[in-house]
C-alpha cells in the first residue's frame, strides 16, 4: 500500500504487529490519534506525531483478563499494577457469582465475598453508583463488570439455603435488569459456593434468559470440578440452552487426583454441546487453583498451600499438611481452624491444563485474587506465562494463537466491540512486548514479582506503562456492554 500522509498523535515505528485475529505477525507501523488506532501498515507518514521506535518488539492488542475479582481493587488501588504490568488493558469483574456492587456488610465480610475486599470497600448501593465510582477513580485499565448470582441471592432471598421463590426470582431479575441497563456485561454464577448451592436450574434459567434478551453473557463456576464434573457441566449447559445465552465456563479444569486425565472427555463434551448452543471457556496457565480455605477441599491427596488465614496469619506460606502435622490434626480439621482464609490447591494435571489452554475456544483469565496478602502467582503472571512459557518456550501454541485468546476471542465473546484487535477505527489499547524475553516472574514463593518483557502499554491511546513502571495519567474507562 502506498504511504499517504496521516494525522496522528503517536506512531509506533518498526514493530511486528500481531493483530489479535490469529493471523501471522507482520512488520508494520501503527498510528494512534486520540483514543483510537488510525492506521496500520508499513512506512506510515504522520508529520508532527510522536515517533516511538518499537523495532524488535511485538505490537499486540491490549490483553483482556476475562476472569477477575478486581471489583473493588480497581477503585481502592486504581494503578492496577498487577494487571497493567502484564499488558492487560481490560479486566472483567464480578466472576464466580460474587460481584461487589449492592453488597454491604455490617461486621465481617461473609465468605466467599471476602475474596473481593474489606468491609469498608463494599460501598455501592446501586450498579450505577459503582459505575460512577469506577469512572471517578479512573483505573489504569478498563473495567467491565458481570453481575453475580450469589450476590443477587444474598440481596433478594430470605433464606439462601433453598431455591428462590417466584417473588424472589422477580426481585433478582429486577436488579439484574437494572445493572444490564447500566452496561453490565451479563451474569456470573458460582453454584460451587455456599450462597448459591441451593439454587436450582429453573432459577438460573430465568436469569440467563434475561441476559440473553439483553445481548449479554452467562459465566459459570460449575458446581463440581472434581469427580462430578460431567454432571456439573451438563447443569451449566441446561441453564443456558433454552435461552441460548452465550455460556462461558470459568477456569475450566479437572480437579483432584482421581479426576486427572479427563480433559479430553470434558473438552469432547464441550465440543459436542457447541453444536446446540454457544459455549466458550477460560483458564489460567497453572496446575494449582486458589480460593477460600474449605475443609471439604482438603482431601489429603492434593497439596494445599495456605495463602492467608485470619486466625493464624503466621501460617501463610506453609502447606496444610505441615500445619496439620504440627497441630496433630487431620488436614480437614486444620483447615477448619484456619478459616476464614485462602489457599492454593495443587489439584490439576499439567497435561489437562495444556489441553484446555490450547482449545480454540479457550480464553485466558487470571482468576487472580487481588485482596489476598500472599496471592496465587496467576494474579501477576498469567498472561506473560502463556506467551513466554507456553507459546515461546514450550511451543504449545503459536504466539499469534496465544495473543488471539487474550484479545479478539475475549472481545468477541464478551461483546466488547471496539477492542481486541490492532485495526484502524478500534480503541488504542495496545501492548508492546519483547517476544524473546516476555515471561512471568511471580512464583508461589514470590507471588507479587512483576513480569518481564512488557515494554509499553497504551490504554485508550495514552501511554500507561513503560519499562517496568506506570506512566502518565490513568486512562481506563468503565466499558458498557
Ligand atoms: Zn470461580
Ligand atoms: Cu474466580
Amino acid at each position: 500500500m502506498a504511504s499517504h500522509t496521516l494525522t496522528a498523535d503517536i506512531v509506533l515505528r518498526g514493530g511486528l504487529v500481531i493483530d489479535g485475529d490469529g493471523g501471522p505477525a507482520r512488520a508494520a507501523d501503527v498510528a494512534l490519534a486520540g483514543d483510537a488506532i488510525v492506521a496500520v501498515g508499513p512506512g506510515l507518514t504522520a508529520p508532527g506525531a510522536r515517533e516511538i521506535d518499537v523495532s524488535g518488539l511485538v505490537v499486540a492488542p491490549g490483553f483482556i483478563d476475562v476472569h477477575t475479582h478486581d471489583d473493588l481493587i480497581c477503585i481502592t488501588q486504581p494503578d492496577m499494577v498487577a494487571k497493567i504490568s502484564q499488558g492487560v488493558t481490560t479486566v472483567i469483574t464480578g466472576n464466580c457469582g460474587i460481584s461487589a456492587p449492592l453488597l454491604r456488610f455490617s461486621e465481617t465480610v461473609d465468605e466467599p465475598f471476602n475474596l473481593l475486599g474489606a468491609r469498608e470497600d463494599f460501598a455501592y448501593d446501586t450498579f450505577a453508583a459503582y459505575r460512577r465510582a469506577i469512572e471517578a477513580a479512573a483505573p489504569r485499565v478498563n473495567v467491565a463488570a458481570l453481575v453475580g448470582h450469589s450476590t443477587l441471592r444474598v440481596l433478594c432471598l430470605d433464606d439462601i439455603e433453598r431455591p428462590a421463590s417466584p417473588a424472589e426470582r422477580e426481585k433478582m431479575d429486577a436488579l439484574l435488569r437494572d445493572a444490564l441497563a447500566e452496561g453490565a456485561l451479563g451474569l456470573s454464577s458460582g453454584v460451587f459456593y455456599a450462597p448459591a448451592w441451593a439454587a436450582d436450574v429453573e432459577e438460573l434459567q430465568a436469569l440467563a434468559k434475561t441476559v440473553a434478551e439483553a445481548g449479554g453473557v452467562y459465566t459459570a463456576h460449575i458446581r463440581d470440578e472434581r469427580e462430578g464434573i460431567i454432571e456439573a457441566l451438563k447443569e451449566a449447559f441446561a441453564v443456558a440452552e433454552p435461552s441460548q445465552a452465550p455460556l462461558i465456563l470459568s477456569h475450566h479444569k479437572c480437579a483432584g487426583v482421581r479426576n486427572w486425565g479427563r480433559a479430553a472427555e470434558t473438552l469432547g463434551l464441550i465440543d459436542q454441546t457447541r453444536q446446540r448452543q454457544p459455549v466458550h471457556l477460560d483458564c489460567y496457565p497453572y496446575t494449582a487453583g486458589s480460593t477460600i480455605i474449605r475443609p471439604d477441599l482438603a482431601d489429603g491427596e492434593v497439596e494445599i498451600l495456605v495463602n492467608w488465614s485470619e486466625p493464624h496469619p503466621e501460617m501463610a506460606g506453609r502447606t496444610l499438611a505441615s500445619i496439620a502435622e504440627a497441630w496433630g490434626l487431620t488436614q480437614a480439621q486444620a483447615a477448619e481452624r484456619l478459616m476464614p482464609g485462602g489457599a492454593s490447591y495443587f489439584q490439576m494435571a499439567e497435561d489437562d491444563m495444556r489441553a484446555i489452554l490450547s482449545h480454540p475456544c479457550c480464553m485466558v483469565g487470571s482468576d487472580g485474587l487481588p485482596h489476598d496478602k500472599r496471592p496465587h502467582p496467576r494474579l501477576w503472571g498469567a498472561f506473560p506465562r502463556v506467551l513466554g512459557h507456553y507459546a515461546r518456550d514450550q511451543k504449545l501454541l503459536s504466539l499469534e494463537a496465544a495473543v488471539r485468546k487474550m484479545t479478539s476471542l475475549a472481545a468477541d465473546t464478551f461483546g466488547l466491540k471496539d477492542r481486541g484487535r490492532v485495526a484502524p477505527g478500534l480503541k488504542a489499547d495496545l501492548t508492546v512486548f519483547d517476544p524473546d524475553t516476555i515471561i512471568d516472574e511471580s512464583t508461589y514463593e514470590n507471588p507479587t514479582r512483576p513480569a518481564s518483557g512488557v515494554a509499553l502499554v497504551f490504554v485508550n491511546g495514552a501511554l500507561a506503562w513503560r519499562d517496568g513502571a506506570p506512566e502518565g495519567e490513568r486512562t481506563g474507562r468503565f466499558l458498557r456492554r
